[in-house]
């Protein structure tokens, strides 16, 4: 069985990602043109397929490194317990870090990281987010850098899961909630 019958509706199209991923990796090459050691820090494990799009949009030299962290398990809301379950592989000290994020829901998770990674000294650190779920934030913490501002429904594909599938779905859906109910 594919996985498409799952799937309410198509929000975005592959072709409509990749124009709006070339766009965000666009204005990122300018807005970072004249700085030194710029990294993409990747949130695993959603962040994969948005990452590799994003990256090869962006003209400019930059490191690639990833962190992964607890928030949700099998359910659709975050715990709000948030876990670092990979580090960074190399140190930001003076670094000017984008952090990229699959989907901006509650806010737990980026207020979290942006709390961790502020002591290390990096000389920047802005979010930049496929998703942005506003209506759902409990946190004060906003996205630099968007794709696309959601509904509050839940969404699957381009790298976001549920229950570790639909990852693999070229374009981003609204799950149909029998699915996860
Ligand atoms: P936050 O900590 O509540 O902002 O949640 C961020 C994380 O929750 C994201 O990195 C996703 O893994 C997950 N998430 C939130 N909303 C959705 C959704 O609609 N679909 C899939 N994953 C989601
Ligand atoms: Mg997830």
């Amino acid at each position: 069985m594919g996985m498409d019958q799952d799937i309410a509706e198509v929000l975005y199209s592959e072709k409509q990602l990749q124009r709006r991923v070339a766009e965000l990796g666009a204005q990122i090459s300018r807005d970072y043109e004249d700085k030194e050691d710029v990294v993409l820090v990747g949130i695993l494990r959603g962040c994969y397929v948005f990452m590799a799009d994003l990256s090869r949009y962006i003209t400019i030299p930059c490191r690639m490194d990833f962190m992964s962290v607890s928030s949700y398990g099998k359910g659709t809301s975050s715990s709000g317990q948030i876990e670092i379950k990979k580090d960074l592989s190399d140190t930001i000290n003076g670094s000017h870090v984008i952090l990229v994020e699959d989907i901006l829901d509650s806010g737990n998770t980026m207020d979290y990281l942006k709390k961790v990674l502020s002591v290390r000294n990096a000389a920047s650190i802005r979010i930049c987010t496929l998703l942005d779920k506003p209506e759902r934030r409990t946190k004060p913490v906003a996205a630099d850098y968007y794709g696309f501002l959601v509904p509050d429904a839940f969404v699957v594909g381009y790298g976001l899961d549920y229950a570790e599938k639909y990852r693999n779905l070229p374009y981003i859906g609204i799950l149909k909630p029998e699915i996860y109910e």
